[in-house]
């Protein structure tokens, strides 16, 4: 009786032990101590050495055992019919995942998309175009005939292959694309990837962005345009910030204007920022000139508009206190991953 109980014992241990694995199947496990030839009825088959008085505890005890095996026989069935068996490394579904590396957004789409938001509130789409312009769009239709002197305001690259083409300078190219298709009035946004020859230094690159507007209708005035930069400065940096227009030269624009805005960093008292002036140049401006509208077969002496640029990556600089202009385009993780806002 003692022996028979000691061996029970081992066997249970050794049932509770097993896992289906590469080697061992259920049906092995079936075969083994269930089988005909099976431990299960070895063991019974010992009923036979135990004196009689034991005999009904010996009965009980081997019947437990029994169930006890079929009962791990029915449980290990049941995974693998649910399939969670088929290999050594099961797998446990209920343990939480690994998660994904995730990213963050750019700054300068940061920036990007804070000022498109706030023009799209007041009804401008998005329009995109071609970063590799002809002369034409990039300049010419832009009131910049060959030899034009202000041209040279941008120094380009040009494309060896065609010398008709050049790396846009300005996001104004998309403007005349969007003329071009004869769809009155216009309403547009036009953020993109410019280019100029310029040496690469903390505070100049050779690629930056932009984001210029456009607005034909009939009767769009100067008032317009003041009212729609008004608003935008407003929501970009606050109630309080000043702004003042001063007078300038586009070729595109009659007449035209830069705008500055009270320094954000100082509010306007002087620092090194604002180069102690207490403002901030942000963006160019004007009403769109007759030759341009001429140009893209608008009629001048019906329709008027208005048009803005401004570039991205210096009000990103200043909002998030990046002193290089050069971290922008180096995709160093370290950097990128700082910035995590929603929008
Ligand atoms: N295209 C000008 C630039 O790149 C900006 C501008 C756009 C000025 C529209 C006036 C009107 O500097």
């Amino acid at each position: 009786m003692e022996q028979l109980l000691n061996k029970i014992e081992v066997y249970k241990n050794e049932i509770n032990a097993f896992s289906v694995s590469d080697t061992t199947t259920v049906e092995e496990f079936r075969i083994k101590w269930l089988g005909t030839k099976g431990i299960v009825k070895e063991i019974m088959g010992e009923m036979k050495n135990v004196a009689p008085d034991k005999k009904k505890e010996a009965g009980q005890l081997l019947n437990e055992f029994k169930q006890f095996v079929e009962g791990k026989y029915d449980e290990l069935k049941g995974s693998a019919d649910n399939g969670q068996q088929s290999t050594a490394n099961t797998i446990d579904l209920s343990l939480p995942g690994d998660p994904l590396p995730l990213g963050s957004r750019h700054p300068v789409v940061l920036m990007r998309n804070r000022i498109v938001s706030i023009f799209q509130r007041l009804g401008f789409a998005v329009a995109e175009g071609p970063e590799i312009e002809d002369d034409w769009h990039n300049f010419g239709a832009l009131n910049l005939p060959e030899h034009h002197p202000a041209r040279d305001m941008q120094d380009t690259f040009y494309v060896q292959q065609n010398p008709d083409w050049v790396l846009r300078t300005h996001t104004s190219s998309v403007q005349i694309r969007e003329m071009e298709k004869g769809k009155l009035p216009i309403r547009m946004l036009m953020p993109g990837r410019v280019y100029r020859n310029e040496t690469v230094s903390a505070r100049s690159h050779c690629f930056f962005h932009q984001v210029e507007g456009l607005y034909i209708d009939e009767n769009v005035s100067f008032a317009d345009l003041k009212q729609t930069l008004y608003f935008f400065v407003k929501e970009m940096y606050g109630k309080d910030v000043k702004v003042r227009f001063r007078p300038s030269y586009f070729p595109f624009t009659e007449p035209s204007a830069e705008m500055d805005v009270t320094c954000f960093i100082c509010g306007g008292s002087g620092c090194n920022i604002c180069k102690k002036t207490g403002w901030v140049e942000i963006l160019g401006c004007g009403m769109v000139h007759p030759n341009v509208l001429s140009n893209c077969g608008i009629d001048p002496n019906k329709y008027t508009g208005f048009a803005f640029g401004m570039g991205i990556e210096r009000p990103a600089m200043l909002k998030y206190g990046v002193n290089d202009l050069r971290l922008f385009s180096e995709n160093d993780v370290r950097f990128l991953k700082q910035f995590t806002s929603a929008i």
